[in-house]
């Protein structure tokens, strides 16, 4: 990898002809002979007993080749780990109903609308038990829920002789307190949840749109009782995931297991309305945040309290405080405490900057807040606050560069010429207001390995076990491998999404680029060494017996004293196909003396009608500290797309749970508002493109998330200053501003 400062690499998408030509398949589009289709039967209570399940109707309906139930179950396993699987518990295992909308079924058909159609004729009896479905009802009953990243859920650091946080808020000159709230979110991934399931003897072949073919051959392993090396999953294209496409769900153990019971493969296609419930979501929040500060701005407390929803089945809530107030600031007095309203719901799961997306709004909100009560200019405040040591680990960060996101960021929004009035701009029927925020996300990085193949032909296969959920990693794996081996990016064949693979454990954490990266590195090494020891040990290489010593490698060509020869004709003279080599890497001591993240801030300006309260964002701009930035173009879509999600957490997202039945009463995309071209202005993306070179030798660190941080805040704030009205409550629509 060449020094990586002020990398300029931008290339377009290696998959991006397939992909606008139809040709990328994805897991409901594999060609899969003689497969039979499965329809899931969902409940239509919250909680209870399944007393009957009347399937005889079904059954004799056209097409028809099973229905499975409680009562006819397929055989699954537990594999007792909750990441993996989306819940506690395996489908169709006993008759207890979780949540509404909950897999209790699966009618197996010869085409999808047979077993749609049949599926409806299920009728089922239930004993019905009143479920608990409101965070604000729950929050009396609110639990301590264990450990959250290996620290308590109560957590609180504070300076010496400091008897507790409410003393230093007491203590402090300036206080502001917040309540902020936002609903349950769904991901709503382009591409609805899909498995088809392949016996071909014990050796099962998933189809399946996955971030980790590995954690989901783990899983499918345990639950159905294989060996994890009867297991393939096969995943090349991923329309979306957010999250929600790390864990197992419902719909690949069913087909899985019935396509094993029928001998013949299952295809389950999940209808959008179904994935709201069968697969997960994002906790609704309910969290305060108290900062105390010196008249000159300093931050000498911060508190920050939060609820969030938890699923009777388990699953990932949302951590705010944990994840941002943890140590986005310096303060000499931070206390935490995260509690969960656990409901009757479908479980939540990880959702693109899990924590940090809700967290970010209460703590960037209330530093707004805090700015205006002292007169004090948002961005000076938060420079005043900048932290530079690990509040609680005592080590510093290996490469932090907020205070130039905040400045480079004013600049090309030109924040200067803001007046801090609020309502002090109007241009005909619009106020016009801007507010800034900060973005933050932890730099994760996981051991992983990637392979390269030299070919005789002149190219070379780099391939790992990773993912591309839309997220470009096709095209960085090649980027990765041409710079690693010096040739052109069209010589490069990357290979990714399949559990056979390279080993890798997926693309989830933002840490797919930062995991794989250092891999392809040491593969290109293994693989020039691979090259060179055959080049000086097989009696027709022209480099026969020279010192391995006196060997180079450079863009694809071996380098004697007097001579040169291309790997290609190397190959071919000695009669070789492929020469290939695996490289590991993984995080090294290093990583115990410096805490890794990902920084950014954003400036953006909204316009809200004067007479309907519409709120509009007009412009944005976002800088990000990501460390080095291996492709530009990949990168900046990730950026914008993090923004157009926090467009819609903002203004347009939430899932309307009816309290009194657990039901989701917007399943679907028309009354679950999403940002569309109309809703999305211009983003500015700008890149620091410092390399962490404390991190990885490449320095990149990851960019999936830390886009969507504070957008909401950002926004909300930039409402403030246009109206003069603090909206806590998400998303602000019209209705709230009038
Ligand atoms: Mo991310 S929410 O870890 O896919």
């Amino acid at each position: 990898m060449p020094d990586s400062v002020n990398r300029t690499v931008s290339v377009n998408r290696v998959d991006g002809r397939l992909k606008v030509t139809g040709g990328a398949r994805y897991a409901a589009d594999q060609p899969v002979a003689a497969v039979a289709h499965g329809y899931l039967v969902l409940s239509t209570v919250a909680r209870g007993t399944i007393r009957s399940m009347d399937v005889s109707a079904a059954e004799r309906a056209p097409g028809v080749l099973a229905v499975f139930t409680p009562f006819r179950a397929l055989e699954l396993r537990g594999s007792g780990n909750p990441f993996s699987v989306g819940h506690s518990w395996l489908p169709l295992q006993n008759t207890e109903v979780h949540y509404h909308g909950q897999a209790i079924g699966v009618v197996i058909a010869e085409t999808f609308e047979q077993a749609r159609d049949a599926a409806a004729l299920v009728r089922t009896g239930y004993d019905v038990r009143p479920p608990a479905a409101s965070l604000p009802g729950g929050i009396p009953d609110a639990t301590d829920p264990g450990p959250i990243m290996g620290e308590p859920a109560k957590l609180e650091f504070l300076a010496e002789g400091v008897e507790s946080i409410d003393a230093a808020l007491a203590a402090s000159e300036v206080t502001v307190t917040g309540r902020y709230t936002q609903p349950m979110k769904h991901h709503t991934a382009m591409e609805p949840h899909s498995a088809v399931a392949q016996w071909q003897g014990d050796q099962l072949t998933l189809y399946c749109g996955t971030q980790s073919a590995t954690l989901t051959v783990g899983t499918m392993a345990a639950a159905l009782g294989v060996a994890p090396t009867q297991v393939r999953v096969v995943s090349p294209h991923v329309g979306g995931g957010f999250g929600n496409k790390v864990a197992t769900w419902a719909h690949p153990l069913l087909a899985a297991a019935a396509a094993r019971v029928l001998g013949r493969p299952v295809k389950i296609v999940l209808s959008r309305e179904q994935t709201f419930t069968i697969t997960g979501n994002r906790s609704a929040v309910d969290q305060t945040v108290t900062l105390g500060a010196r008249r000159d701005g300093t931050l000498v407390a911060i508190k920050h309290g939060a609820y969030a929803t938890q699923s009777a089945s388990g699953g990932i809530f949302e951590s705010p405080g944990h994840t941002t107030s943890r140590y986005l600031y310096r303060s000499e007095n931070i206390h935490l405490d995260q509690r969960i309203v656990t409901l009757d719901i479908p479980p939540p799961t990880v959702m693109r900057a899990p924590g940090q997306e809700s967290g970010s709004f209460g703590l960037e909100t209330a530093l707004d807040e805090l700015a205006i009560k002292l007169g004090v200019d948002p961005v000076e405040l938060r420079l005043r606050n900048n932290a530079t040591i690990f509040p609680g680990r005592n080590v510093p960060w290996s490469s932090k560069h907020l205070d130039e996101c905040y400045r480079v960021g004013a600049e090309r929004f030109g924040w200067h010429r803001r007046n801090p009035a609020p309502r002090s701009t109007v241009d005909g029927d619009w106020l016009v207001g801007t507010g800034m925020a900060s973005a933050n996300y932890p730099g994760e990085r996981f051991a992983a390995s990637a392979r390269i193949r030299v070919r005789a032909d002149g190219t070379v296969s780099v391939d790992s076990a990773t993912a591309d959920l839309g997220t470009g990693m096709w095209t960085v794996l090649a980027v990765l491998g041409s710079e690693s081996l010096g040739l052109p990016i069209d010589r490069i064949r990357p290979d990714l999404g399949e559990s056979t693979l390279a080993a890798n454990v997926g693309a989830f954490a933002s840490a797919a680029t930062a995991s794989t990266g250092p891999a392809v590195a040491a593969a290109a090494e293994a693989a020039i060494a691979e090259l060179i020891r055959v080049a000086v040990t097989h009696q027709d290489s022209p480099l026969y017996g020279v010192p391995t010593g006196d060997v180079g490698y450079d863009h694809g060509q071996l380098v004697a004293p007097g001579r040169r020869i291309g790997f290609a004709a190397l190959l071919d003279a000695l009669g070789l196909d492929v020469v290939e080599a695996t490289g590991n890497a993984g995080p090294g001591p290093e990583h115990g003396r410096y805490a890794f993240t990902s920084f950014g801030a954003h400036f953006c300006e909204v316009r809200v009608n004067r007479w309907t309260g519409e709120p509009r964002l007009s412009r944005i701009t976002t800088v990000i500290d990501a460390g080095a930035i291996i492709n530009q173009k990949t990168a900046r879509s990730q950026i914008v797309g993090g923004v157009i999600f926090g467009i819609g957490q903002a203004l347009l997202e939430g899932a309307h749970l009816e309290p009194a039945t657990g039901r989701i009463a917007n399943p679907n995309l028309a009354d679950y508002l999403l940002p569309v071209n109309a809703d999305v202005p211009p983003v500015d993306v700008h890149f620091l493109n410092h390399p962490d070179t404390l991190f990885s030798p490449q320095g990149a660190r990851g960019i999936g998330e830390v886009g969507t941080v504070g957008v909401a805040a950002a926004i909300g704030n930039a409402v403030h200053h246009a109206t003069g009205r603090r909206i806590r409550d998400l998303p602000i629509t019209l209705d709230k501003l009038l």
